[in-house]
């Protein structure tokens, strides 16, 4: 059965995309089966990911919130990446968000994530946007797990989490209590700046060691030249420093997993 698991953070740019996209990559890479969710109107990792531009793809969605056949295993679409497949998203998706009554908001996902869907795939990784709005409501309600990314470069990268660690926790006792936080992810590290020894200060005292992914992500040019390109940064260069950095995440991810597991 699929892990469900957000990637979420209501700071802009703090790499939730290029986690998404890179960890489906490395993921995929150790052969397992990854489907991708795009909740951000922004589609960024749609159009990484896709085959197609997002506005030229045939199912998107936003057919999960307005079709009543749609659902995920039936909607998503193939990837460029091998193992990989991908649920698009686009910009008309804001519209939507208007169009839809309180209720719908919030129940529309959860049903969507049919059976079939659940046993094709090993993970399904939902990317969101940089809001606490309703497709980050969504992503939390289908999700067992969420990953925090935190840009090391923003002094005020920590304290900018209270609303989202309250969000988590009102979706955990309202309607979704399996959903737990996984870890922080440390995005953007430079290990020559002070900001960064900051932040990785702040995180570790704001959360516990077991919450933290050991492996930090470095601020690399290579993640911004292969998203340029359309391409995952495995593809652009897989010795790169964040290529290795994610590929390591991943085998953290697989470990963490298989523990609670067990347990
Ligand atoms: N490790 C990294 N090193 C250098 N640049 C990076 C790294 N990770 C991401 N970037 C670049 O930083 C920018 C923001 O990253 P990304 O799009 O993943 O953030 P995001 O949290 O998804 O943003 P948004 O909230 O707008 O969706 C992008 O241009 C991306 O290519
Ligand atoms: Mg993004």
């Amino acid at each position: 059965m699929a892990h469900i698991i957000a990637f979420a953070n209501q700071k802009g740019g703090v790499g939730k995309t290029a986690s998404v996209i890179s960890l489906a990559h490395a993921l995929a890479m150790r052969e397992k089966k990854v489907l991708v969710i795009d909740l951000d109107p922004q589609g960024n990792s749609s159009r990484i990911l896709g085959k197609l531009l997002p506005s030229e793809q045939p199912r998107t969605v936003i057919d999960l919130f307005t079709k009543k056949t749609a659902i995920v295993s039936n909607t998503c679409v193939d990837s460029q990446i091998k193992g990989v497949k991908l649920v698009p998203s686009y910009l008309k998706l804001f519209e939507i968000e208007r169009s839809m009554k309180e209720i719908e908001r919030l129940s529309t996902l959860r049903a969507k994530v049919d059976r079939a869907a659940l046993e094709e795939f090993d993970f399904v990784l939902v990317d969101t946007p940089p809001n606490l709005g309703t497709f980050l409501l969504n992503a939390l309600i289908i999700a067992d797990y969420v990953i925090i990314p935190i840009d090391a470069e923003s002094i005020f990268a920590v304290e900018g989490l209270d609303g989202l660690l309250e969000t988590i926790s009102d979706v955990k006792s309202t309607l979704n209590p399996k959903l737990k936080l996984l870890k922080v992810l440390l995005t953007m590290v430079d290990g020559r700046t002070n900001t960064s020894r900051i932040i990785r200060e702040q995180v570790t005292r704001a959360f516990d060691e077991e919450q933290v992914f050991r492996t930090t992500i470095t601020k690399n040019t290579s993640v911004n030249k292969a998203h340029l390109q359309g391409v995952t940064v495995f593809q652009d260069d897989r010795k790169a420093l964040a290529a290795k950095d994610y590929m390591k995440v991943a085998e953290e991810l697989l470990e963490c997993l298989n523990s609670s597991n067990n347990s």
